[in-house]
């Protein structure tokens, strides 16, 4: 793993651990997760425990089409992925509505001193109790004590980590990509891109 710590101001990288997923009841969803995750700034995504060929084809098709590097991995025991994580001094947040708030207290701004990549732990059912245990999660972290949906919890999570600048944010080696307008659609295409007449 990269450590992105600082001297160039650069932030800690962020991958997300998706725990939970139930095939085919959940794979909208859980892909919808993942492309939140990869258009909001994060390096990468891990479908803990389960394979689903479904979703990394589409997010692979996304990534390949609308550019960026965004790691997919799937299968990967969550418990080993955890490990390897943080025997890389990355740190570990928990996403559950029973942590601390993400407003009414400091705890962005605690886990942004650590100045250290950052695993996102999320469910889509209940999840294991070490979740929220020291030994597993550095922070719980509530993006209000309200339950609601991964992916919001998620976008909302990686909007603040970032600051909004993941908005921005290039994607290299993009075959298409949006030029933004007031009104209309209007996409830019790579040359190689295009198919010879
Ligand atoms: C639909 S919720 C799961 C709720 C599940 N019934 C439980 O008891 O854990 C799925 C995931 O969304 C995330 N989530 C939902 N609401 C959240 C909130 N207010 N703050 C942070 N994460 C949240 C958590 O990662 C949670 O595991």
């Amino acid at each position: 793993m990269e450590n992105s710590s600082s001297p160039n101001n650069n932030p800690a990288k962020i991958i997300v651990l998706r725990w939970g997923h139930r095939v085919q009841r959940d794979m909208r969803l859980t892909t919808h997760v993942a492309l939140t995750a990869r258009a909001l700034g994060a390096s990468g995504f891990i479908l803990a425990d389960v394979a689903d060929n479904h979703i990394e084809e589409t997010v692979t098709k996304i990534t390949t089409v609308w550019g960026g590097s965004f790691n997919f991995e799937m299968a990967v025991p969550w418990k080993s992925a955890v490990r390897k994580w943080k025997n890389n001094s990355g740190i570990i947040v928990h996403l559950t509505a029973y942590g601390e708030n993400i407003q009414t207290s400091d705890v962005m701004n605690r886990i942004k001193a650590q100045d250290k990549d950052v695993m996102l732990l999320m469910g889509s059912q209940k999840v294991p109790g070490e979740f929220y245990s020291e030994e597993v999660s550095d922070f719980n972290v509530a993006v209000g004590n309200q339950p609601h949906s991964e992916c919001s919890a998620l976008a909302i999570f990686l909007d603040r980590y970032f600051g909004g600048q993941e908005l921005d944010k290039p994607f290299e080696k993009a075959k298409i990509s949006i030029i933004p307008k007031e009104r209309g659609k209007e996409i830019k295409t790579n040359i190689e891109f295009r198919k010879p007449v």
